[in-house]
């Protein structure tokens, strides 16, 4: 079987949003990969969409000035995600699909993904702060709510308070087994949400863990209510993503990492090697049992027809 023809429909481009206007700031670490202000993001997607990516996953970069230890702008309406997500649904209605990145590591000021108490991250403080958040990307327009930072109980928690809130058709996309892995160094500098002190070892799972850990959690995300189970990194886990795509009903989504991306970006100095990398690591992906597949290349593998 060739997965070709599935694979461009299985596409997510991720985007980071800054303040501003008229920003395009190149991120070194990730070449082809911006920081844009609405406007240019808003063009952009435009011309992603002509290419006939229609799905986009954006993730909120806080300016210093206002993170705070409890992220609280995270969940304002005024701030650039929410206004990117609302025009873009305006122009796009229902043939965009925008999912949105909810966790509290790019908005609080010590960079961790959840409330700290006493040098902690304390679970059950932080989970009302994501359905603030989650709720705020709903009420703007958001398709699918990424919840992303691996607190127990969020995804139960989430569901609740959009049903509450009248937004039925909101989906969860879970990071349901996420690593707490290296290859997401990239990514902490493009959206400036590395932990001043610690790590991100409390939540998320052991790279040593075995399958159990993984099915488990997968299958207890699923039972909360989760509509789209996600493994992450991809690359080094489609043993993982195999296992949980044979556990879970629902659709399986892989992240291709930051670091992932970067590995091949900085391999390849030509179009034709990096295409044929990116074939084969996508075919990998779909053999894994992937049915979506987040990643930093899918625009130029879409553009340059590496597909097939
Ligand atoms: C936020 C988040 C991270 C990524 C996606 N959402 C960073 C992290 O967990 O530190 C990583 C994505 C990538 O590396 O491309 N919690």
């Amino acid at each position: 079987m060739n997965f070709a023809a599935d694979i461009k429909s299985s596409l997510v481009q991720p985007h980071f949003v800054v303040s501003g206007n008229g920003v395009n700031q190149p991120i070194e670490s990730m070449p082809g990969i911006n920081r844009q202000s609405v406007d240019v993001l808003c063009e952009t997607i435009a011309s992603d969409m002509a290419l006939g990516i229609t799905a986009h996953m954006l993730f909120a970069v806080v300016d210093h000035h206002e993170k705070d230890s409890t992220a609280s702008k995270a969940s304002h309406p005024d701030m650039p995600l929410q206004q990117a997500i609302a025009q873009l649904k305006q122009k796009y209605g229902g043939d965009i699909v925008i999912m949105t990145d909810v966790c509290l590591c790019t908005a609080t000021d010590h960079g961790h993904c959840g409330i700290v108490h006493n040098h902690e991250i304390d679970n059950d403080l932080t989970i009302p702060e994501l359905c603030k958040i989650a709720l705020s990307h709903a009420s703007a327009g958001a398709d699918y709510v990424s919840a992303s930072d691996m607190m127990d109980g969020r995804v139960k928690a989430i569901r609740h308070t959009l049903e509450e809130a009248g937004f039925t058709n909101t989906g969860i996309l879970s990071y349901s087994v996420k690593y707490a892995s290296a290859f997401y160094g990239p990514f902490r500098d493009a959206a400036s949400s590395s932990p001043t002190f610690g790590d991100r070892g409390s939540h998320q799972m052991d790279i040593r863990s075995g399958y159990d850990e993984a099915i488990l959690e997968a299958v207890s995300d699923e039972g909360e209510g989760a509509d789209i189970i996600m493994v992450k990194p991809a690359m080094t886990y489609l043993d993982v993503v195999r296992q949980v795509a044979d556990a879970v009903a629902r659709p399986v989504a892989v992240y291709n990492v930051s670091g992932e991306y970067s590995m091949v970006m900085s391999s390849t100095s030509d179009e034709e090697s990096t295409a044929s990398l990116v074939r084969e690591i996508f075919h990998s992906f779909k053999r894994a049992g992937a049915d979506i597949i987040v990643s930093y290349h899918a625009r130029a593998a879409v553009a340059g027809n590496w597909l097939d």
